[in-house]
């Protein structure tokens, strides 16, 4: 392989997975990566594993630069098994080295891989281990996205280590952000945002405020996923901080789904109401679009718009999966409306009413039902709907 370096003595040897399509329901269209890094010094550290399928190639990387042995230190940012299930057989090969985690990091190994991980030493908040002219200062991300999540920062070469935050599910032959295509790659960046991270948003803000404040400066940003951010790395920190503020654009999401057609009609006529107010406006029909490329649609939506025919006095089904998804992730700052129909006694709307009441979202009220098929005074309600949604998005 050739090498990726980072900087002198600095080397990516994580692998790319072309092939995934499903990343625990993530629909990964253009595949990932999983990053891991080799810092070489008078100490060697090996910054965090891979997937345990790709275990194998890792051993692979490293050992073209320097046997396993020498390892001294095995960073562990994050338990997760896409960066953590080949950590057991690497311990193993590396049977020098010390494993250091962060106190939940500790306790999460164990939880996942026994008490054979009872000497994983533990670092919090401000500790730094010298590895000879470089130093490594580690930073704790709790819920960054899981409880043990922490970065590692390089402090003479002024590289973050930042293990899922900042990354992309993006497969590619290139390491560098320079280097892809941008259009792939920022929307690939804002889908994972959006899947992975939205949920923390507030905590983001924070946690990046907190990173800035310390005052350290970063020339590299290297993630546990996709590209290394080089060129302008401040770009992904920004675009993390426009992503977890409130400030949607003038744009409206229609989510439906549809059995005979009803409720289809009755998303056109909304959509044309919405978009009469010079509002633009976005169709997705379930059964036809992924549940990951639509939340990326609602990550800067100012409204959210979703219709279900009423099946068996419930939601269509792929409407329950899609409200039970977008509902856990919290998306902050939009208007939810909501309309369907049903044929002799309905269900759908008031139980989607019923969870986005539940989760906290701004439900405009009132909704619109059609009973079997709409007639032109039925669209009608439709086409107003979507006016009266359009106002609420200009208010
Ligand atoms: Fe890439 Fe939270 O694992």
């Amino acid at each position: 392989m050739p090498q990726v370096v980072l900087k002198e003595g600095v080397n990516w040897v994580g692998v790319v997975d072309w092939n995934i399509r499903d990343f625990h329901g993530y629909v990964t269209s253009r595949g990932t990566t999983y990053n891991a890094y080799l810092i070489r010094d008078e100490k060697i550290a090996l910054v965090d594993t891979v997937k345990c399928a790709f275990a194998d190639e890792l051993v692979q990387n490293v050992e073209e630069l320097m046997s396993l042995e020498k390892i001294d230190y095995i960073i562990v940012n994050h338990v997760e098994m896409d960066h953590s299930g080949s950590l057991p057989h690497i311990a193993k090969l590396a049977k020098n080295a010390k494993i250091i985690a962060s106190e939940r990091g500790k306790d999460a190994l164990i939880e996942h891989f026994g008490h054979d991980f009872d000497r994983v030493e533990t670092v919090k908040t401000g500790d730094e281990l010298k590895l000879g002219k470089r130093t490594l200062r580690f930073i704790e991300t709790p819920m960054l996205h899981w409880p043990d999540s922490m970065f590692t920062y390089m402090v003479e070469d002024k590289i973050l280590f930042s293990n899922d935050a900042f990354g992309e599910h993006f497969a590619s032959s290139e390491r560098f952000d320079d280097e892809v295509d941008q259009q792939r790659l920022w929307e690939e960046a804002a889908t994972y945002y959006a899947n992975i991270l939205m949920l923390f948003a507030p905590l983001i803000t924070r946690k990046i405020q907190e990173v800035v404040q310390m005052g350290i400066p970063i020339d590299i940003i290297a993630p546990d996923h996709g590209v290394i951010w080089r060129k302008d790395p401040s770009k992904i920190i920004k675009a993390y901080l426009q992503w977890s503020a409130d400030n949607a654009q003038q744009r409206a999401i229609i989510v439906f789904d549809t059995m005979w057609g009803s409720t289809d009609a009755m998303a056109r006529a909304i959509e044309a109401g919405i978009a009469s107010q010079g509002v633009e406006v976005r169709v997705f029909k379930l059964r036809n679009r992924e549940n990951t490329d639509i939340v990326a649609e609602i990550l800067d939506a100012k409204a959210v718009v979703m219709g279900s025919p009423t099946m068996n006095n419930q939601m269509f089904p792929t409407v329950g999966g899609f409200l039970t998804y977008i509902t856990g992730l919290k998306p902050k700052g939009k208007v939810w409306g909501f309309f369907g129909s049903f044929g002799w006694g309905g269900g759908a709307v008031k139980g989607m009413v019923e969870m986005a009441k539940k989760a906290g979202f701004d439900v405009y009220e009132p909704t619109v039902e059609v009973k079997y098929v709409p007639d032109e005074e039925d669209l009608k309600k439709c086409f107003n709907f979507g006016v009266q949604i359009a106002h609420k998005i200009k208010a």
